[in-house]
């Protein structure tokens, strides 16, 4: 598989099967990620790669939050804090995309939340992997670990591994830390859902649109 072929099948992949993942390719992977530069090669990225009973008491813990509505505060601000167009017609059909695929009504709020839910067991996938980086790094860093993450998913797809990245998982930033023994200071980035599709759920039917090129690139020549 070439680059463009990766990076056209790439796709945010929510429903697994509970096929394992093996440690050697998870290596290969994460090595190929390595690959990624980074301002003055500072390769800011640190993983922490969950399976099994690790995964299960991080996800117990999450859900646990999430059900008692503890407050979500990521250690950074992702997304605006008032959304305009065009980011907000976006922001809508990529919801409505994913109910409409599982026939969650727009009005059906308990399953939505479920949905959500879902989330935070990484979406069932047998590996949950969750980024961070040292409490000293910078804005610069955030750019570097793009890269990184977008190479972790090309080289997943590679492999014939789907992903999905998941701003979801470091919304309690406290408790992941507190689970990885982490410093209370350490920056979580976000987490991945990791493993094999499945191809059969309703959940990974569909794939979400992009503008063309003539809406975001300017050519300048003269
Ligand atoms: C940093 C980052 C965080 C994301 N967080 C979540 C998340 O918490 N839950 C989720 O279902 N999708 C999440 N997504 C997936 C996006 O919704 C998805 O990338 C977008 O809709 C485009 O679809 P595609 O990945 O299938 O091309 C995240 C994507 C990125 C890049």
């Amino acid at each position: 598989m070439n680059v463009s072929e990766a990076l056209e099948k790439r796709k945010s992949v929510r429903a697994f099967t509970n096929k394992t993942v093996k440690q050697e390719l998870l290596e290969q992977v994460l090595t190929s990620a390595s690959h990624a530069p980074s301002g003055v090669n500072t390769q800011p990225w640190q993983v922490a790669v969950l399976s099994g009973s690790k995964k299960q008491l991080l996800q117990d813990k999450l859900l646990e939050a999430f059900a008692a509505r503890q407050e979500k505060k990521m250690d950074y601000q992702y997304y605006p804090l008032s959304w305009s167009e065009p980011y907000k017609s976006r922001r809508r059909e990529c919801g409505m995309q994913m109910y409409s695929a599982l026939e969650i009504a727009r009005e059906d709020k308990t399953k939505q939340i479920e949905q959500w839910a879902a989330n935070y067991r990484a979406f069932d996938a047998p590996v949950m992997l969750l980024f961070y980086m040292d409490a000293e790094l910078q804005t610069g860093s955030y750019l570097d670990y793009g890269m990184f993450l977008q190479s972790i998913m090309l080289a997943a797809t590679e492999q014939g591994l789907a992903t999905c990245p998941q701003a979801a998982l470091v919304e309690y930033p406290e408790i992941v830390k507190d689970v990885l023994n982490l410093p209370s200071d350490s920056q979580m980035i976000c987490g991945m859902a990791l493993g094999y599709e499945d191809v059969d759920a309703a959940v990974n039917s569909y794939r979400t649109q992009r503008a063309g090129i003539s809406e975001f690139v300017t050519f300048f020549s003269t």
